[in-house]
């Protein structure tokens, strides 16, 4: 969904992605945007995940009752592209941390943006009624400026408020990345030689791209990052690169054999259909490179992880083989959508109280 200014300017990088620095998390959460997962360090991860954990346990001893961290906050939830996940999850934890929740009442094709009002004063008329905004957007650093025209507002009004990106474009999906990290820590309990493989559209999956940054920090626990997609389909140049300075051993290959059975993570992506509205014909030549099925998990290691940001299509084979992909327990997707609403909580409450919880 793209609507008025936004159309003619979403296939180009916003100018903010360059222009507007992003603060540094540091050990300390509080009032700080959220945009990239360059803000964090390692030890920040930690401080996260160690959060997380304990609101899960919160939540679920209490019987998915509340943790009233966050009663008196509102969040605004303001979505320009389509989600189920990120936005659904944020709302409940939300709601689960005591806070309340508000949003255009028709979507945001429906608020003034229909009548063309641009970004920097939609995100500043939310800004006035709520303590943070949650922003997905089709442009590439779109946050960015987001975060920019914030910081001004918030100089002008009494209770300032933080953005955080629920996907920036083609760019960055950091809270899908934190999630996806705290869910291999979960389940892998470390990352000692740990073997990652992502598959797919990593061009354009914005998952991915935070994924990959994030696995910098792990580089001394020796990971291995492998890449696999179609040719057209690669990485982007400064990703591998990054990977690569960190010390990570990148093997890049569109041959899924050569690297399947070795993995012990394995993150599975769709085609990201919505970004080559400008060549059709280019996602037709590419949709059914890579597809996961029960036949080719039987190629996998028996301790891997299947994960997908979902959501899934025909990458994941038909309906039936889903059924099938989603009784074996190496398929941990169901782990990640839940995982997503214990650290948006964790991360709504640092940010907005800086308590520890
Ligand atoms: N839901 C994820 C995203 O918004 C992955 C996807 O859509 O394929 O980036
Ligand atoms: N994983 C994810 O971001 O899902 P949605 O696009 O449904 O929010």
């Amino acid at each position: 969904m793209t609507t008025g200014e936004h159309d003619s300017q979403v296939s180009q990088p916003n100018p903010f992605l360059t222009q507007y620095v992003p603060p540094r998390i540091d050990g300390s959460f509080t009032g700080k945007h959220i945009i990239t997962v360059d803000q964090f360090a390692r030890k920040d991860l930690q401080i996260l995940f160690d959060a997380a954990a304990s609101l899960r346990k919160r939540v679920h001893e209490s019987d998915r009752g509340l943790v009233e961290l966050c009663n008196s906050k509102v969040m605004a939830s303001l979505f320009f592209e389509a989600s189920t996940r990120t936005d659904l999850s944020f709302q409940a934890a939300m709601r689960r941390l005591g806070g309340k929740v508000i949003s255009a009442s028709n979507g945001v094709q429906f608020s003034s943006v229909y009548k063309g009002e641009n970004l920097a004063d939609t995100v500043r008329a939310a800004g006035c009624y709520a303590d943070v905004l949650v922003l997905r957007h089709p442009q590439l650093g779109s946050s960015y400026e987001a975060a920019y025209y914030l910081d001004k507002l918030n100089q002008r009004i009494q209770n300032p408020t933080v953005i955080i990106s629920g996907g920036d474009g083609i760019g960055e999906h950091p809270t899908q990345a934190l999630l996806d990290m705290f869910t291999i820590y979960d389940k892998k309990k470390q990352f000692n030689h740990l073997t990652v493989t992502m598959v797919g559209d990593l061009r354009h999956g914005r998952t991915v791209h935070s994924l990959a940054k994030l696995l910098t920090h792990y580089a001394p626990e020796q990971v291995t990052v492998c890449l696999v997609s179609p040719r057209s389909l690669t990485t982007p140049r400064e990703i591998v690169a990054r990977l690569q300075a960190s010390g990570i051993s990148v093997f890049e290959t569109s041959e899924l054999q050569a690297v399947l059975g070795q993995s012990d993570v394995i993150y599975w992506t769709r085609v990201q259909e919505e970004r080559f509205a400008a060549d059709p014909q280019e996602y037709e030549a590419v949709k059914d490179d890579f597809i996961i099925t029960p036949a080719v998990m039987r190629h996998a290691k028996p301790d891997a992880i299947l994960m997908h940001p979902l959501p899934r299509k025909h990458e994941m084979g038909t309906r039936s083989d889903h059924d099938i992909l989603d009784e074996d327990p190496r398929a941990v997707y169901f782990e990640q959508m839940e995982n997503g609403m214990f650290i948006r909580m964790a991360l709504l409450a640092k940010v907005l109280r800086g308590v520890y919880v």
